[in-house]
């Protein structure tokens, strides 16, 4: 393979594992580190996915081990086997706890990251008066469903805004810092927005917020950072923290997480109680589980969730994050170089892998099309041009995604 057309992921050094087999997450790892990493995942080289912000492909090795799973569960469905499937989740939540620095006990697998920001709004205990705190940034699932909430209870809602040229942490802390009022009792923000690409400085947030008033639900939308960033909750310091599998993770479909602090589960309502909850009132679920209460499952997807899990814990989210940075930042200087303009931050303090450019609104369809037709890479209109690459696009998928933007220019506006 030409040196131009490599991954990044090849060159992050982990030796590879012996194969298992045509499924799993060695087989997955083997395929992105020993061989053809463009054949790990099963896009083709014209439908270059660089939309992780929207969804990622899994690996080609993972999604067989998850129709392995199914197959197995239709051709034996006794109690035993089905329980054997299902067992396989608890491996999925202790390596997740581990990846995220949490107890086991913290983690909840849900099904989106919409359905855990929604389990934190519309289950927080809250009276009438109180006032909850967001990102004027916010996902809708971490925004509408607070209005919403805040109708209910009649609570009040405020919103702190962050400019995106900001050079300043401080600037950032100081803002939200005023914002706060004795009757905030949550605040609730993305990590990195999927608007602008701007990643918040959350563990400072955190400190600064619980220097005013440690008792303030914090509660951060990681749906743009689990599975591309390093991140250790514990150190970060935030009450509750949600993803979805299907994003940067690259797992299962309809998979999410939501952590939630020991000391928090007590105070949160769940949505939905069914099997899983116990036989009375009071829940027998042990911490975040009990807001997994929902019955039947997906079995086959969150056994595979548990081989993407493996594949995270194998390759270290600290090389993924690595890979995944180094391509970003090839796009970023290729961008800057051939000097369009800008809505997400050029700041290293503050950039992400989501990288978006300005285009007009009643261009962005037909921009989208053309790069796609000239370049055969798929990319999004959210919040104007958004580029989100992960460690499946290599510098090939780079160069003719910047070429592609720079031969039509004119639409960005
Ligand atoms: C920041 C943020 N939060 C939440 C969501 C919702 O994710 P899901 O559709 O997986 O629930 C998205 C989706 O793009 C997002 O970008």
């Amino acid at each position: 393979m030409d040196i131009k057309r490599r991954s990044f992921i090849k060159g992050i050094g982990i030796a590879s594992p012996l194969i298992g087999g045509a499924f799993g997450y060695k087989k997955a790892i083997a395929d992105i580190l020993n061989y053809d990493p463009e054949k790990a995942f099963g896009f083709s080289e014209n439908h270059v996915p660089m939309n992780a912000a929207n969804l990622c492909p899994m690996p080609i090795a993972i999604s067989r081990s998850m129709a392995r799973f199914n197959d197995d569960l239709d051709f034996d469905m006794s109690g035993s086997n089905r329980s054997r499937i299902v067992s396989i989740k608890e491996n999925a939540r202790e390596g997740i706890a581990k990846q995220l620095n949490v107890k086991t006990n913290e983690v909840a697998i849900t099904r989106n990251t919409s359905e855990s920001n929604n389990i934190i709004a519309q289950g927080l205990s809250l009276k009438s008066g109180d006032e909850i705190l967001l990102w004027d940034q916010n996902h809708p699932s971490n925004d509408v469903s607070w209005a919403v909430r805040a109708d209910r209870s009649n609570c009040k809602v405020r919103y702190f805004s962050v400019p995106t040229f900001t050079n300043d942490i401080e600037n950032i802390t100081d803002l939200i810092k005023k914002q706060i009022s004795p009757k905030t009792k949550v605040i609730s923000f993305t990590h990195i927005s999927n608007i602008t690409g701007f990643k918040l400085p959350a563990q400072q947030i955190c400190e600064a917020v619980r220097g005013q008033n440690k008792n303030i639900h914090i509660h951060i939308d990681g749906a743009q950072t689990w599975g591309l960033m390093d991140v250790d909750l514990n150190k970060i310091g935030c009450d509750s923290f949600s993803g979805s599998s299907h994003k940067w993770y690259m797992g299962p479909r309809e998979i999410g997480l939501l952590v939630v602090k020991e000391p928090r589960v007590e105070n949160i309502w769940p949505n939905i109680v069914s099997i899983g909850w116990g036989n009375s009132k009071d829940t027998s679920a042990d911490g975040a589980k009990k807001f997994e209460a929902y019955g039947q499952r997906d079995d086959a997807s969150l056994a595979a969730l548990s081989e993407t899990v493996k594949f995270h814990e194998e390759i270290t989210p600290r090389k993924i994050e690595h890979a995944a940075t180094k391509i970003s930042e090839y796009i970023r200087s290729a961008l800057i170089d051939i000097n369009v303009k800008f809505v997400s931050s050029n700041n290293q303090q503050f950039t992400s892998n989501v990288i978006i450019l300005e285009v007009l609104r009643q261009n962005r369809t037909q921009l989208l099309k053309k790069i796609f037709n000239e370049a055969g890479i798929i990319l999004a209109g959210t919040g104007g041009l958004r580029l989100s690459p992960h460690i499946y696009n290599t510098t090939d998928h780079a160069d003719r995604v910047v070429r592609a933007i720079n031969n039509n220019r004119d639409l960005l506006g």
